[in-house]
């Protein structure tokens, strides 16, 4: 009875690793930052302190801000660990609650929902955007580069919009200050990843990659 028990579990726990290895290999995380994780980000000051203490109560808290819809954005400087804690959020909601996620870049979805209305697309514009819209959560890097047209601007809030309706939260990256996301994004994009708990975290100081380049 107990072997069967042990057995039983066994099988369980090798279904459980599978699907995380399946989930971790669906998010698209990049190489550089397989290895990041919360533990080997250095509060370097006050402020980088308190966004590994955001991130990391995001990720603890996962069933609610699901739940919420709630989101988060990370923007400014480059090189202060922005995409560093995004990797860190993915790789604990999938190792813990074996949720779906997916990395992009801002640039590339929109790439994406263009390349639909071409004649000879595979996919419809509907179906990009289900992909989009289908992963618990959605991580978009970059946002702020290319932001220029109504239509970029509309395609992303298409994509937003479809997931705050259906309660699923995104995290935004940008090397933006928070008062120009707005501008760049749109004010009701960025009105929306406020609710349900979401937040705006700003990263201001100096570039970790320098700092790491010195000790070498
Ligand atoms: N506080 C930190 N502790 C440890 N490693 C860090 C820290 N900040 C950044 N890094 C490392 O420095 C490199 C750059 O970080 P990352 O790419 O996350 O920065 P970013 O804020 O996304 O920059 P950018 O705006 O230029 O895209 C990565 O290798 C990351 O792991
Ligand atoms: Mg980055």
């Amino acid at each position: 009875m107990a072997d069967m028990q042990n057995q039983v579990q066994a099988e369980q726990a090798r279904k459980k690793q599978a699907l995380i290895q399946t989930l971790l290999k669906n998010a698209h995380i990049p190489p550089r930052f397989e290895q990041a994780c919360f533990e080997s980000y250095q509060p370097v000051n006050a402020q980088a302190r308190q966004c590994l203490a955001v991130c990391q109560r995001y990720a603890e808290h996962w069933p609610t801000r699901r739940a919420q819809g709630g989101g988060l954005v990370l923007c400014g400087r480059p090189g202060t660990g922005k995409n560093h804690l995004a990797v860190s959020m993915a790789k604990s909601l999938i190792q813990t609650h074996q949720a779906s996620v997916l990395l992009t870049g801002a640039l590339q979805m929109i790439r994406a929902v263009k390349n639909t209305w071409s004649k000879t697309a595979e996919k419809t514009e509907t179906q990009v955007i289900q992909d989009y819209a289908r992963p618990d959560l959605l991580v978009i890097d970059e946002l702020g580069v290319q932001f220029g047209s109504d239509t970029e601007k509309i395609i992303l809030f298409e994509i937003l919009n479809t997931r705050y309706e259906q309660l699923k939260p995104s995290v935004l990256i940008s090397n933006l200050a928070p008062a120009e996301m707005a501008d760049c994004i749109g004010e009701r994009v960025m009105d929306r990843m406020q609710e349900g708990g979401g937040g705006t975290l700003a990263f201001t100081w100096g570039s970790y990659r320098q700092q790491k380049s010195q000790c070498v």
